[in-house]
């Protein structure tokens, strides 16, 4: 089957939480996603304008996004937004890659990344919504540990998180390692 097939060399860019300033990329990232992972993404259609509003609304209210950058441009996501109306410290999460990239584990490492911010910001909870027919979302999630239910017509993924507060050397597992100058390694 074609999802089971990996390129050989790893995707060359970074993964890492967007800056405020990097709303543009976020937004244009999700503007080119081809017309079934927009589906995908939102659970159904939506349109341009929805997707822009979307994108600065999420920037607006404080969502964590992490970033794959490859030249100057995000080309997948992952989004970590805060619901305060639910308990246990709860996020919602959402992840897209773009078509090209699919497949060759970058959902993974950004899940992974974004596993690191909501526990480094103290949530225990996280939920995830997609349409019931979306494998490769279900199957990312079940990767997690996703407890996979049924609510209204949707597949939902809730992820309980270790509440034991980060330690220092799992965020630094996040940095370049450093010469024994104290300076990045190349
Ligand atoms: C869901 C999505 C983010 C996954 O990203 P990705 O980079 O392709 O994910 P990975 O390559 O890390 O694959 C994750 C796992 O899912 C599996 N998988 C991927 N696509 C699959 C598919 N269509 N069917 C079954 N399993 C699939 C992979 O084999 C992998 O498992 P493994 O590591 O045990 O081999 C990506 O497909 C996407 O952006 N889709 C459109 C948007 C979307 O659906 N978002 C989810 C709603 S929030």
């Amino acid at each position: 089957m074609a999802w089971m097939v990996r390129a050989e060399s790893p995707p060359a860019g970074v993964v890492r939480r967007l800056r405020p300033s990097e709303l543009p990329l976020f937004r244009d990232h999700l503007m080119r996603l081809d017309g079934e992972s927009r589906r995908d993404r939102f659970n159904g259609v939506a349109c341009d304008a929805f997707i822009k509003d979307y994108a600065a609304r999420s920037f607006a209210q404080g969502a964590t996004v992490v970033g794959y950058v490859e030249g100057g441009r995000v080309l997948g996501a992952a989004e970590l937004h805060e619901r305060p109306d639910l308990d246990p410290p709860t996020a919602e999460i959402a992840f897209s890659v773009e078509k090209p990239l699919q497949h060759r584990g970058l959902g993974s490492q950004l899940f992974q990344r974004l596993i690191a911010h909501a526990r480094a910001l103290g949530y225990t909870r996280l939920r995830v919504t997609t349409h019931p027919h979306n494998e490769a979302m279900r199957a990312l999630a079940r990767k997690f540990n996703a407890r996979l239910s049924f609510e209204a017509g949707e597949t939902v993924g809730l992820i309980e998180l270790d509440a034991a507060p980060l330690r220092d050397a799992d965020l630094f597992a996040f940095l370049p390692p450093l010469e024994a100058d104290g300076m990045p390694a190349r």
